[in-house]
């Protein structure tokens, strides 16, 4: 008997338009697009949204420094993340934005009926202000020394080096990192989300079965620090919502971010005949769920339900958080050419083989997940290529030559194949309950199963003995009736291999309900390939490309304090030491790098042969204070390609960095070219 017909709407995080997105973001997208090709496969009623999160500072700022408006600079990274969740094959049924007249308006409203309903609260508070830039600076705009181990250069809200946490006004010789003024402490007046009004219901709230129990345990600590009022004001300038009548005061971006789910439904609702107000009004019957990182489990297991009860809006019925991805078990790593963009892994391989991994990796829980490069080629190698696709192809091509692609009427083991039929439930459930790598594993077992059939039998034996054309078509039938549930089961992960299956079987769109029943008397299509192997290169070159991209981004500090980007490297020997040649060089000549804010161009001489070098050091030397003058490089370096040009080695820096960058070498009669030990 069919379910009854589920009523979803589901939204993932709104990925920051600020930047592009990379494959950690990536985990969180394809689960919520998996269990939404599932629920729909099922043929319940599922209504995927996302938009472009695109207030405050951060935005403000980039766009000041690129030149362009705000709206101009959302619009592109919009753009962006848009065409790489089209190739990464994550499809969202409308894709939206913050800074958009639905969500203006829903803004507006909601904050009106909190405000009526005595839920917000206006007070002063002091803070950082950067005189000449005339604004308030947001923690992250504050650089400064470490309160507690002196390390220069950290925000103002944590050290990287020793992992403080502190107030910015602990910071010693604070900087505003816009423009490097000393900031000064200013009051003004700020609006605030009084959460403490909704303990009880948070409490309740968060133990009805909405969370993840993982979560609702890491709220109990918030709930016994006690629910402080939230801040929601920020004062000009700022980019996002001005607050209805309070000139000069906008709507802190992470208030209207998540409005951001309802505005894109609502835009979705006014182009076609859904009812916005039945899917997301308190009392709605239908569900809403909200697929997000664990990093912001407190702005959606907290703040926002308590804004939607204030507001009269329906609650989630859950929100589901992912974990972090690691890539060789390790933090992804600018330096290590881990930290892969989207569109660099698009550019070298199938993004159907990382939605698999993540697949056979996935449960549902919020720990972290990692891709182990060597793994992941292993992995999909042979199961997708090696189990499944390979059962096609050894049936497929008897079947286009020997039958005309005609498959026999009945399935030659019919208890193998039940078996494969009964398994659905399994499956159906695991993914369900978001058990992604249950569901894989039963699937492969399956695959294996399906794999000693096809061995047992030997079709390629069978298609040289005599009067064996009814045996022969009766077992590729068979291969090929198996091959099509292993890729029913397999749709939701791989939407674009199940798409050219399905046209190689000659058959309409797969649903769940088609495992039921078998392809007999059908007539199919010549056999293409469906995925080829991973090789090695592939990803050696995605690893290389990440890594030029960190060089050739000009925001990025090539010498920073210790620590400060990454954990310390492993260890080398001293034979490695060795072997990096560092020699005296003349700088011959210098000078700006067009589009690069960071680097100059350096000629180096180092002895009767010249070098070309970019060099992160902008920010401490003008070209003409360089020319003439001696540095140390080192000069056996392999050239790196940058987006400028070829480097030709690297000069050695010290210092935190700014104007604190030190790379000349004292004139004390070297000579270019001379070794320095
Ligand atoms: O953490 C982030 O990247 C935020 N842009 C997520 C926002 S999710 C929602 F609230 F909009
Ligand atoms: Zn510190």
């Amino acid at each position: 008997m069919q379910d009854k017909q589920r009523q979803i709407l589901v939204s993932n995080a709104l990925p920051y338009a600020n930047g592009p997105l990379h494959i950690g973001h990536l985990v969180g997208y394809i689960q919520a697009d998996i269990w939404v090709r599932f629920q729909k496969m099922l043929g319940n009623e599922c209504h995927y949204v996302c938009a472009d999160d695109t207030h405050g500072t951060p935005i403000m700022l980039r766009a000041q420094k690129e030149g362009i408006t705000p709206e101009a600079l959302i619009e592109a990274m919009s753009r962006e993340h848009q065409a790489d969740f089209t190739d990464f094959a994550v499809a969202f049924d409308n894709y939206h934005s913050t800074h958009s007249p639905e969500n203006q308006e829903l803004a507006n409203t909601i904050y009106e009926a909190l405000d009526n309903a005595g839920h917000i609260n206006k007070r002063t508070i002091k803070q950082a202000y950067d005189p000449e830039k005339k604004m308030f600076l947001p923690d992250r705009f504050i650089r400064g020394e470490c309160p507690k181990c002196g390390a220069a250069d950290q925000y103002g809200d944590n050290c990287e080096v020793c992992g403080a946490t502190y107030s910015p006004t602990d910071l010693k010789n604070p900087v505003s990192a816009v423009s490097g003024a000393t900031p000064i402490e200013k009051e003004s007046e700020h609006y605030f989300f009084k959460l403490g009004d909704f303990e009880k219901l948070l409490h309740e709230w968060t133990r009805a079965g909405h969370l993840q129990a993982e979560v609702t345990n890491k709220l109990d600590e918030w709930f016994e620090a006690g629910l402080q009022e939230w801040d929601i004001s920020r004062d000009a300038p700022y980019f996002g919502f001005e607050i209805p009548n309070a000139p000069g005061k906008f709507f802190y971006v992470w208030l209207d971010a998540p409005m951001g789910y309802l505005a894109s439904f609502k835009n979705l609702c006014d182009k076609t005949n859904l009812n916005f107000d039945d899917w997301c009004k308190a009392g709605s019957d239908k569900e809403m769920i909200h697929f997000i990182g664990k990093d912001i489990i407190y702005f959606h297991a907290l703040f926002w339900p308590a804004v939607l009860e204030g507001s009269g809006f329906r609650t989630p019925s859950a929100v589901y958080a992912n974990g972090f991805l690691t890539v060789d078990g390790q933090k992804m790593s600018k330096s290590r050419g881990t930290f892969i963009k989207a569109r660099t892994y698009l550019n070298h391989l199938n993004p159907e083989y990382l939605r698999y991994y993540f697949s056979a990796k996935l449960g549902s829980g919020i720990d972290d997940i990692d891709l182990n490069l060597e793994d992941f080629s292993a992995r999909v190698n042979s199961d997708l290529v090696g189990k499944v696709v390979n059962i096609a192809s050894r049936c497929a091509g008897f079947i286009k030559k020997r039958f005309d692609g005609q498959l026999s009427e009945t399935v030659q083991d019919p208890e193998l194949y039940a078996a494969l039929v009964a398994a659905n439930e399994s499956i159906k459930t695991a993914y369900d309950n978001r058990e992604y790598s249950r569901a894989m594993r039963e699937i492969m077992t399956l695959a294996d199963k399906v794999n000693q059939y096809i061995d047992d039998h030997k079709p390629w034996v069978i298609a040289k003995e005599d009067n064996s054309d009814d045996k022969l078509q009766a077992v590729c039938s068979m291969g090929i009736n198996c091959f099509r549930l292993l890729m029913l089961y397999l749709k939701p992960v791989l939407p674009v291999m199940a798409k050219k299956t399905e046209a190689f079987l000659n058959i309409e769109a797969m649903q769940w309900h088609d495992a039921d029943t078998a392809l007999t008397n059908h007539k199919i299509n010549k056999f293409k390939p469906l995925m080829t192997r991973i090789e090695k290169e592939s990803i050696e070159k995605m690893i290389e490309d990440s890594k030029v991209d960190l060089e050739a981004t000009p925001n990025e500090t090539v010498v920073t304090g210790p620590l400060a980007d990454d954990p310390i490297a492993d260890e080398i020997s001293f034979e490695d030491f060795m072997k990096v040649d560092l020699r005296i060089a003349k700088i011959v000549k210098a000078g700006h790098v067009e589009g690069a804010d960071k680097l100059l161009q350096l000629t180096l001489d180092i002895g009767g042969e010249t070098r070309n070098v970019f060099a992160g050091i902008k920010s401490a030397y003008a070209p003409e204070e360089l020319e003439g003058k001696l540095t140390v490089m080192v000069a056996n370096l392999a050239p790196r390609k940058m987006r400028f040009g070829l480097s030709e080695g690297m000069v050695l820096a010290a210092g935190p960095g700014g104007k604190d960058l030190f790379v000349l070498h004292p004139d004390n009669g070297a000579e270019p070219g001379m070794k320095v030990k």
